[in-house]
């Protein structure tokens, strides 16, 4: 190991340590304002001089280097480091007691306390422009901003999206939005990365303003007052008193401020982060540890929380009389449900029982609900949401590698040569995971390619784009997965090696020409040969994939034509490489892991199996069905036929998530007794006989697991609201008025025995996953677990991959001459599908208050449409009535509809055809004719909509420009005389 000397100590360090780094695992301290491990080095604050070899250098922008000496507190590096810091007082007013900045981590104030700077040198002078309040979310103050540019780092090279700059030229430099916009009417998405680094309080949650400290919710003139009579006296006494003060005031608020790491509750990327809450007040969320995210969050997951503080929120049980529902005693309703359950099961058989299980819910109440069924009730029929859009996948990597699962981590895809993005609107849908991808494309080389019908933000910044006729990925897949075989381009020795089934294969592939894949998908032949050489050129290559793939009669088969694309290419068992499917819920994956599906017990153990089934029954001391049970399509089937009489689900918006929810809704009126659990009075909750009012995902314990098989703790940061109860307490319940003789008492007790069962888990517990700690499964009884799968082998007997034959078949629902028309349908960025939780964020409704439908500039100008244009969209199986947005994102006659709406869902107009192994229903093949009404109104996206903004692409902050200020010179150059405390 290379070593430097540091303050006259040898030190190892590993090749490649940025010097700061190296310094900072040492106890010894130098100032580094700018600096954020996450951001690199910024180099605009100056603070971290030291002397290297004799010259003076930013230790943040030096690499630490064989035999380098070190010097952190030699004259002209203190010289230095306090000229530099006094520049930055010059810039901001230290008013700490009273800011809500002052919370113990705040950069200024712990670097004039290490600096022990008694009194500025350089005066401070506010900035010619007002405080920006334009975003609900947080607010910028010229007057307090240092400079120091982390803000912008994050958004041009962190977050990538490019809203933020600084005007080094201008007399008053400051932070600017697109150029010089308000903040409310710029680009900016609000994810919240520029707040998060902020190092002061020049960026700061509006939640947090006048609620996080002692003396900050005094009105302003009297702080003004306060803020000048402390600055008064500083020159009297100095800094020192009036930090101490503060740091007094600060250490008060560790009894008022709780902060609670949880993990976001929206999208499968597995952010996760501390809450900070007063009282039931949620002042903040501040991501810093999370393995998957480190500092990001998007819009939802940084600031879509009111909804856990509605007054919408259930807070008693509801019980069904006539067409109204009555407040119940958890004793009523529960007694109810018991009853009706008993009944109908010994009426008509336990088939006669459905349970669909939440994929926002923890994986221990997924557990708990399939044990419901299975073990208390004795029904397979259970399943959850990743029916409606991840069971195809999952499919696809069955057959051809062997695990359900994402095949490597968000770091493989960071780091993987070449990104290929599939039907997949991932900035929208999963955001923190896309910046990864946008910055290993802006800044490290990354090729990206993206397949979509729509040119969404990924496709805009691609290298190449191909927009694919609907529900055709499956043949140019195949064509150019033919084309690198047959012009021996393909990874001759690892399918050699790992693969069984070429020959097969390759027989399959024959109708898969090139010329047939033009033809039928409408991309040039060249464009085809294009992607082959640039798969293959690449060194690594990652599959990005979600709804636009597996929302299709062809779900599970072009699922898996991506995973054989990537065997034959040689794309899995390394690091950057393999298949990722991409999560939708927080919880999808680990809902189908811990057992809520038809036909298997937790761990992917099949129901079928005599000795899976006699492990289970001997530990729950039951008989158990052997048949596997109804799917969530089938139930609603079954329904209608008459066969199925009682359900009971949690946590899931059946009727408006389902397709052709018509059908659905009709079939919801049929059953005899329907039981909800939920956090509000969902649509779905309309047609139930019970409804259990269920904690929110603050107000409890457990596990989530995310896109990248992430297992990970919540823990509780409130108290249940009003009569509210955790779900696994709930489902508990019902259990015990059932004859069940549960007793758990915390979750940790729940995945005991899931591990017990589940050898996928084995390894899993509360322990190994205490605060950040996290486990991507499988986990081996000793905890190891696999970030990366197949490194050894492929999940099949004999360790060898399959490549999967496969035939194209037309999709369904096409349009004719009546329904004209293509609908695709998918998210928006800043809600989470039908909106039940975002709309009950005020600022995310304000910039996003309801649904439209985007309509290409050439068929606008066809229908004489304009955005704002009220339409009526009729499909085969329903209605709806929205706004139309003109937009250059979708093309020729296929239309765009996002699906936040539970007023007009766009699950009206879909069918219920499906996936042919899975039953997923192919949301994405629906046709429609559009007429245009006779009113019309202002654009549905409103002027505050960050779609409306211009960023301003830059690489980073671009510091140069500030050091070629005629007032700019290197500190430490100048002797500056600065007092500081003895
Ligand atoms: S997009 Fe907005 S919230 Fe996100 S980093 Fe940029 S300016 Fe900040
Ligand atoms: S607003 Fe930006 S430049 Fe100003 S202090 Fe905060 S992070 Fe630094
Ligand atoms: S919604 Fe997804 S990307 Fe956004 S913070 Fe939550 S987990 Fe992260
Ligand atoms: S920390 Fe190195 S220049 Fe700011």
């Amino acid at each position: 190991m290379p070593v430097l000397n540091l303050n006259g100590t040898t030190l190892p360090f590993s090749a490649g340590d940025r010097l700061i780094d190296v310094i900072n695992h040492t106890a010894v301290k130098v100032p580094q304002v700018c600096y954020h491990p996450q951001l690199g080095p910024i180099q605009t604050c100056d603070t971290c001089m030291v002397e290297v070899d004799g010259n003076l250098v930013r230790a943040c922008a030096t690499s630490a280097a064989e035999g380098m000496k070190v010097n952190t507190e030699s004259s002209r590096a203190a010289s230095a480091q306090r000229e530099a810091f006094d520049r930055i007082l010059g810039n901001h007013l230290l008013y700490c007691t009273v800011c809500d900045n002052n919370n113990g981590n705040c950069t200024v104030h712990n670097t004039t306390k290490l600096l022990a700077v008694e009194h500025q040198q350089i005066p401070y002078t506010t900035k010619p422009y007002e405080r920006d309040f334009t975003n609900p979310f947080y607010r910028y103050d010229p007057d307090q901003c240092i400079l120091c540019g982390r803000c912008v780092q994050a958004c041009q090279n962190f977050q990538v999206n490019e809203t933020l700059s600084i005007n080094w030229e201008d007399p008053h430099p400051r932070v600017l939005w697109d150029g010089g916009a308000p903040i409310g009417e710029s680009s900016c998405v609000s994810c919240g990365h520029c707040v998060t680094v902020c190092p002061c309080n020049a960026l700061m949650e509006t939640t947090m303003l006048g609620d996080a400290g002692y003396f900050t919710s005094i009105a302003a003139p009297v702080l003004d007052r306060m803020i000048e009579l402390v600055k008064g006296i500083e020159p009297e006494i100095g800094d020192g008193p009036i930090l101490q003060l503060s740091e007094f005031e600060a250490e008060m608020r560790e009894s008022r401020i709780k902060k609670t790491k949880t993990v976001c509750t929206y999208c499968g990327v597995g952010c996760s982060y501390d809450i900070w809450t007063h009282d039931r007040r949620i002042l903040k969320v501040e991501p810093c540890d999370g393995p998957a995210n480190g500092i990001s969050t998007c819009v939802k997951g940084k600031f879509g929380w009111e909804y856990v503080n509605s007054k919408d929120r259930l807070t008693t049980p509801l019980v069904r009389e006539g067409d109204k529902f009555h407040e119940a005693t958890w004793d009523e309703a529960l007694s109810l449900v018991a009853r009706r359950f008993s009944e109908i099961k010994s009426a008509n058989g336990p088939d006669a029982l459905a349970f669909i299980s939440s994929s926002k819910c923890t994986n221990e109440e997924s557990y708990l609900m399939q044990k419901l069924a299975r073990a208390v009730i004795g029904t397979n029929n259970m399943d959850n949401c990743s029916r409606y859009c991840q069971a195809p996948a999952t499919i696809g990597l069955f057959r051809t590698v062997g695990y359900g699962g994402d095949s490597g981590s968000i770091s493989d895809i960071e780091q993987s040569d070449l990104v290929l993005i599939i039907g997949s609107n991932t900035a929208e849908s999963h955001p923190v995971l896309a910046t990864r991808v946008k910055q290993s494309h802006k800044l490290r080389g990354q090729k990206l390619i993206v397949s979509d019908l729509r040119k969404n933000e990924m496709a805009a910044r691609a290298d190449l784009f191909i927009h694919p006729r609907p529900g055709t990925d499956l043949i140019w897949l195949s064509a150019v997965t033919r084309y690198i075989l047959e012009n021996g381009l393909a990874k001759k020795d690892f399918l050699l090696k790992w693969v069984n089934g070429l020959d097969e294969y390759i027989r399959s592939l024959v109708p898969f020409t090139l010329e047939m894949a033009s033809e039928r998908c409408g991309i040039p032949i060249e464009r085809l040969k294009q992607i082959a050489h640039m798969i293959v050129a690449a060194e690594s290559v990652c599959v990005l994939w979600a709804m636009g793939v597996t929302q299709h009669t062809m779900g599970s088969d072009t699922s898996t034509a991506i995973s054989n694309l990537l065997l034959v290419t040689g794309n899995y068992m390394r690091p950057g490489t393999g298949a990722y499917p991409l999560r939708g819920h927080n919880n999808v994956q680990g809902a189908s892991d811990h057992g809520a599906m038809p036909n298997y017990f937790p761990g992917y153990q099949l129901v079928s199996d005599p000795e899976i089934r006699a492990k289970f029954e001997a530990a729950w001391k039951v008989t158990l069905p052997p048949k596997p049970g109804l799917n969530n399509h089938q139930m609603i089937d079954a329904i209608h036929q008459g066969n199925l009489k009682a359900m009971y689900v949690f946590g899931e918006e059946m009727s408006m998530v389902d397709s052709n929810a018509n059908y659905v809704g009709d079939a919801l009126t049929k059953l005899d007794f329907f039981v909800m659990q939920e956090i509000f009075f969902s649509e779905t909750c309309r047609f139930a006989d019970v409804i259990f009012p269920a904690a929110s995902a603050l107000e409890k314990e457990g596990t989530f697991t995310s896109t990248e098989r992430r297992i990970q703790r919540l823990y509780q940061a409130l108290e249940p609201l009003g009569d509210s109860r955790p779900d696994w307490k709930i489902i508990q319940d019902v259990a015990n008025r059932l004859g069940a003789q549960w007793n758990y008492t915390h979750p940790s007790e729940i995945y005991k025995e899931i591990a017990s069962l589940t050898p996928l888990m084995a390894g899993v517990t509360y322990e190994r996953l205490e605060g950040y700690k996290s486990l991507q499964w499988p986990v081996a009884a000793d905890g190891s677990d696999q970030p990366l799968l197949y490194t050894k082998q492929f999940a099949f007997p004999d360790g060898k991959a399959k490549l999967f034959p496969l035939v194209w078949t037309e999709p369904t629902d096409q349009p004719d001459a009546q329904f004209d028309l293509h609908l695709n349908n998918g998210r928006l960025l800043e809600h989470f599908h039908e909106g039940n939780m975002t709309y009950r964020t005020e600022g995310i409704r304000e910039k996003t208050p309801c649904t439209f439908v985007e309509v290409s500039p050439e068929l606008a100008t066809t229908r004489g449409l304009r955005t704002g244009s009220w339409v009526q969209l009729t499909s085969r199986y329903g209605k709806v009535h929205v706004q139309a947005v003109v937009t250059d994102r979708v093309k020729g006659d296929e239309l765009y509809m996002p699906m936040n709406s539970v007023e007009e869902p766009v699950n009206r107009l879909t069918s219920s055809h499906t996936d042919k192994v899975t039953s997923t229903p192919a949301y994405k093949e629906a046709s429609v004719r559009m007429e245009i009404m006779a009113e019309s109104g202002p654009d549905p996206l409103p002027r505050t909509n960050s779609r409306h903004g211009h960023p301003t692409p830059q690489n980073g902050v671009e510091v140069e420009r500030k050091w070629k200020r005629p007032d700019y010179h290197t500190p430490g150059n100048g002797l500056v005389q600065i007092q500081t405390r003895s």
